[in-house]
């Protein structure tokens, strides 16, 4: 009772600190046209119990917001930060300050690579960071998510009311965007992981073991299968690239035209150039949805279309190491596998832990496809 009276104070706070901030700036930012000062308006869009996020209205056009707030929130003493009890890619995260700084960062380097010189791609614009209070506050975009236009084709619900047309180019086009993005992006200071084939080895090994002490010795080969695919394809040193961090279908916004912006970058780590494409595929292969339905949102075809795009954007007229991306891809499912019964065990999953039992039947079965496409050379 006490800690959510604190959480309402701390987040009336953080709006009156957005507010302030934005009555003070709106000029310099949208120029004349904004209306009064006065009509600035907050409201809380989402809250999480690390972050929270915040819409800003501006006088004459009360309907759209200008202005998107991220605060970020230290950890409290009801949900501390987490040790990890499983397998991880990244070991030792970021604070709270950093990560808000590389966020900010990252949308100003996104800002520069991506405004106007390309009419396939688009920029969120970045307005201010207040380090003190953890905030960033960005220009608003209006447009639906490259997950909200997928959800829009699936088979079972009709709770995602727009039905958009098939279109596959914004997936051709998050290919294009990640190779444009890595080749723009220095390395920089940024500490490196997994740089070797050993490293992979070793990571296949403690999540084979992880998922096979959780989910039964039926399990115990994927370990084993990783490590073999890895010991074959893998070079010594692997080809590495700046991550986006957390490179997925709602992480994009998919505007007029196709226009393709990536946001809620976390260029932290120098990673693998194949574990955010991997995080892309296997995000839609995840998708909840998906996984709840056992695969009956979205068929085979649409998966292999999907994935076929995103694959053949990020290839351009070169060639691409498709067995090399699998095993990645395959870490990278490892690493989400984990991380959802993780959340299970730890009743944080919306995915109750039955259900989720239920589901890795069709988990596994998404390892196994992309074992049979590494095989297969597809
Ligand atoms: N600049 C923006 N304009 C419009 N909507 C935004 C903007 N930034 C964020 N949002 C909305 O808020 C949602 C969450 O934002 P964001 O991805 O930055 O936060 P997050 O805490 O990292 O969430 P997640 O873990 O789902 O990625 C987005 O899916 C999008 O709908
Ligand atoms: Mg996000």
């Amino acid at each position: 009772m006490r800690l959510s009276a604190e959480r309402a104070e701390e987040d009336r706070h953080a709006a009156d600190v957005v507010k302030r901030r934005v009555t003070e700036c709106a000029e310099e930012w949208f120029g004349t046209g904004t209306g009064p000062a006065s009509a600035v308006r907050v409201r809380q869009v989402d809250s999480r119990p690390r972050a929270l996020l915040l819409a800003v209205y501006l006088g004459e056009d009360p309907g759209t917001p200008r202005v998107i707030a991220k605060v970020r929130r230290e950890p409290s003493a009801s949900s501390p930060g987490q040790v990890p009890r499983r397998p991880v890619l990244a070991a030792g995260v970021p604070s709270v300050s950093e990560l808000s700084a590389m966020e900010y960062d990252g949308l100003r380097s996104l800002h520069e690579m991506f405004s106007d010189t390309d009419p396939r791609f688009g920029s969120v614009r970045p307005l201010d960071h207040l380090q003190q209070e953890n905030v960033i506050l960005m220009e608003y975009v209006q447009a639906a998510t490259l997950r909200r236009r997928l959800l829009a084709q699936n088979r079972v619900s009709s709770r995602h009311p727009f039905r958009a047309q098939d279109s596959w180019e914004p997936w051709r086009r998050a290919g294009a965007w990640l190779r444009v993005f890595q080749q723009a992006t220095p390395h920089g200071e940024r500490p490196a992981r997994q740089g070797t084939r050993e490293d992979v080895l070793e990571r296949f090994d403690a999540y084979g073991s992880y998922l096979s002490q959780r989910l039964g010795t039926r399990f115990a080969d994927l370990g084993t299968r990783g490590s073999e695919l890895a010991a074959g394809v893998l070079p010594d040193r692997l080809p590495m690239a700046v991550a986006h961090g957390d490179f997925a279908p709602r992480n994009v916004f998919v505007g007029r035209d196709d226009r393709l912006t990536v946001f809620d970058p976390m260029p932290w780590w120098v990673v693998p150039a194949h574990e955010d494409l991997g995080r892309m595929l296997v995000s839609v292969r995840l998708l909840g949805l998906q996984v709840h339905t056992h695969g009956r949102a979205f068929s085979r075809t649409t998966v292999d279309r999907v994935e076929r795009e995103v694959i053949h954007g990020y290839a351009g007229d070169g060639p691409v190491q498709v067995e090399q991306l699998r095993c990645y891809e395959l870490l990278v499912l490892f690493d989400k596998w984990s991380a959802l019964l993780d959340a299970a065990e730890r009743g944080r999953s919306p995915l109750r832990r039955s259900s989720l039992i239920r589901a890795t039947a069709y988990v596994r079965e998404q390892a196994d496809a992309v074992l049979d496409l590494a095989g297969a050379g597809r």
